[in-house]
């Protein structure tokens, strides 16, 4: 075998990290709605990260092992439908929500991609990993961007972004949204991509109560503290003062909106002053503030949510009892794998 050239470089971080009057924004419109509810992006701040991370690692939470289970078991299948699919060109996978990107490898391997862009909140987590991932796979360029969502149809111009693109979505991250979030966010991912891109999604789907339930409520806590970390981000990020221990956390399934509602309720009435609102907030005991939604959708909810966004099922993967899938899909045609 000839060798190729080794790249080696520190991959870039480009920072378009929503500012502290954002987070501002966030939690005055936030704490406005009834019930109060905060954006789950609001969670991932250094140590929220970590603790997701830890989360992963849970017994309970299955769905990280799953998922990594079928990208290793089905990472070359996969691969070979994305290269039937892209004119047999080198494609770019683009992550959206890489984190620690602890997934992407055997896409790599499989794919032997262009370049890889990993997009993320959490500026100096997602470039952390990006470097840490270069190592492992030097031929593969890699650019780091830290931004939300929102911003994705405008991302900068980079040459990195250029060509055939995979969208890479794993997690079920797509979860946190509603449904017409969803939808949304896959339009983004859509103007973002370009025509004839696919995306491979990963989703958690609907299971049995209790442990739906024990996922997002182990028992070492750590569920528990990631929820708390908000109040402890926004005593930092605004100078406010929740008292953590004043409010319980609480994971329950929804069974009517399909969804594992996070909640931190409070234990007493309180005051917590929000200095740049200008103004305290009351909270009656039994007052909840929504931490973020899981939606757990089975595979024809997922189609239908995609098609309303023009995506179109190329291929599912899912483990022995269907607890999780692996969706891939093309913009805009109707050919399946
Ligand atoms: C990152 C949104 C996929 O919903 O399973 C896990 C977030 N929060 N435990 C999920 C989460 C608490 C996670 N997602």
């Amino acid at each position: 075998m000839s060798s190729s050239p080794t790249l080696l470089t520190r991959p870039e971080l480009i920072d378009l990290h929503p500012s502290p009057g954002d987070v501002c924004a966030a939690v005055g419109q936030g704490l406005a709605r009834q019930p109060r509810q905060l954006p789950p992006w609001l969670l991932y701040d250094q140590q929220g990260s970590r603790l997701f991370e830890a989360i992963c690692q849970q017994p309970e939470y299955h769905l990280t092992r799953l998922e990594k289970c079928l990208l290793q078991r089905h990472g070359s299948h996969i691969g070979h439908c994305c290269t039937e699919h892209s004119a047999a060109a080198p494609v770019t996978v683009v992550e959206f929500g890489a984190g620690g990107a602890h997934k992407v490898t055997p896409l790599l391997h499989a794919l032997q991609p262009a370049a890889y862009v990993a997009l993320d909140i959490s500026a100096t987590h997602v470039h952390t990993a990006c470097i840490g991932l270069q190592a492992l796979h030097p031929q593969v360029p890699m650019v780091a961007i830290c931004c939300d969502y929102e911003q994705l149809p405008a991302l900068p111009d980079h040459p990195l972004l250029a060509g055939q693109r995979l969208g890479f979505f794993p997690g079920s991250s797509l979860g946190n949204c509603s449904r017409a979030g969803a939808v949304a966010l896959l339009r983004h991912m859509a103007t973002l991509l370009g025509p004839g891109s696919l995306l491979l999604l990963g989703m958690d789907q609907p299971w049995s109560i209790p442990a739906m339930e024990a996922a997002y409520d182990d028992a070492a806590g750590v569920s528990a503290r990631f929820a708390r970390n908000l109040l402890l981000r926004l005593n930092r990020d605004l100078g406010a003062n929740f008292q953590p221990r004043h409010f319980a956390y609480q994971a329950r399934w929804d069974a009517s909106e399909q969804r594992i509602e996070m909640a931190l309720v409070s234990q007493r009435e309180q005051v917590v002053s929000i200095p740049p609102l200008e103004t305290v907030v009351h909270w009656a005991s039994g007052e909840r503030l929504i931490t973020e939604h899981s939606h757990k959708w089975g595979p024809e909810d997922v189609r239908n949510l995609a098609r309303q966004a023009g995506w179109r099922a190329v291929g599912r993967w899912c483990d022995t009892q269907d607890r999780f899938s692996l969706h891939l899909m093309e913009h805009g045609s109707l050919s399946q794998c």
